[in-house]
């Protein structure tokens, strides 16, 4: 396990549409160990692979209740509710603003065995869910400032 550097803006690897994962191997393995060394060293709820410069639809995001969930090839299935809330991304250091995202977010997605699981993220954690696949379509929050 290692820490990685984590990519800054206005580097452009920020701004591309990451892959889909297919082989669910040791080389996954890692780099989800090594995201999640990276995340909790920077003091960070989640975080995605192309954070780190790998270009693969995978993310953590580290919830309240159920600890840090990885999730590989995610897909929001369903999202309600509404609230304004200060967010902020360890790729765009320094920065917060006020964006309105779901209260109840429910993503189905693969472990880091291939195996498909379906998990509803609540209030911070649906927030934060959210933030992390924007980044896999090379979204950022400050794009969604008004
Ligand atoms: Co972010």
């Amino acid at each position: 396990m290692a820490k990685r550097n984590i990519i800054k803006e206005p580097n452009e690897i920020l701004r591309k549409r990451s892959k889909g994962v297919t082989e669910f191997d040791t080389r996954l393995h890692q780099l989800l160990d090594d995201l999640r060394d990276t995340m909790q060293s920077a003091a960070g709820v989640g975080i995605a692979g192309v954070q780190v410069g790998i270009l693969y639809r995978v993310c953590l995001v580290n919830t309240e209740d159920k600890g840090i969930i990885e999730l590989v090839n995610p897909v929001i299935i369903k999202a309600t509710g509404k609230k304004s809330g200060e967010e902020g991304c360890l790729s765009v250091p320094g920065h917060h603003g006020m964006l309105a995202r779901p209260t109840k977010v429910t993503v189905r997605a693969q472990d880091r065995n291939g195996k498909f699981f379906e998990h509803t993220f609540v209030d911070r954690s649906a927030v934060c869910v959210c933030h992390e696949l924007d980044h896999l379509d090379g979204v950022l929050f400050v794009d969604r400032l008004g």
